[in-house]
């Protein structure tokens, strides 16, 4: 069984990972009203990406004998300066994530908690990835600037952009 204190701290990131499906629903949901039907779809799967992330996160603590809490989330923003804008957000919000998985893994180190510190590094190399995903699309976007012909084949390839597999997320513990 893991402790209270590292129960905690999960639970504060299934929190976490609900917000962050909140904020990718509330832009894929703005970008699609912007008629950018490719980019949309690209946030509606890493919103259904995040929750994936919070549902591996309770299954974790039940399986090891706690509980895993679903959290009141409050509503994000509902609209964005531009798409530039929705993108730096995602870079932001992402490094503010790596840093609350960071402060897991130090805390597992602390407690001693190898296994969950084994299970976190399935978080850890999602970071890496989101992280560098969010900085190349922003860096494209940056390239096409006020391009509206740039804007239309970026929107086109966004919707086969490959996401990492999300169905890790179902088989429980297993670190992915
Ligand atoms: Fe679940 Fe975007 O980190």
């Amino acid at each position: 069984m893991i402790s209270k204190k590292i129960e905690a701290a999960l639970n504060k990131q299934v929190e976490s990972e609900a917000i962050s499906s909140q904020i990718y629903l509330a832009m894929a949901s703005w970008v699609e009203t912007q008629g950018l039907t490719g980019t949309c779809q690209f946030l509606y799967k890493h919103s259904d990406e995040e929750r994936l992330h919070m549902l591996k996160l309770i299954r974790f603590l039940n399986e090891r004998g706690r509980h895993g809490i679903v959290p009141q989330v409050k509503q994000p923003f509902k609209t964005f300066e531009s798409l530039s804008a929705v993108f730096r957000q995602i870079l932001e919000h992402e490094i503010h994530v790596t840093q609350e998985i960071n402060n897991i893994i130090s805390l597992c180190l602390q407690e001693k908690d190898y296994t969950t510190h084994n299970f976190m590094q399935y978080y850890v190399a999602e970071q890496i990835e989101e992280e560098r995903v969010a900085k190349s699309i922003l860096d494209k976007l940056n390239l096409i600037g006020d391009d509206k012909g740039g804007l239309y084949l970026f929107d086109r390839d966004m919707q086969n952009f490959p996401l990492q597999d999300g169905n890790q997320a179902e088989q429980g513990t297993k670190a992915g």
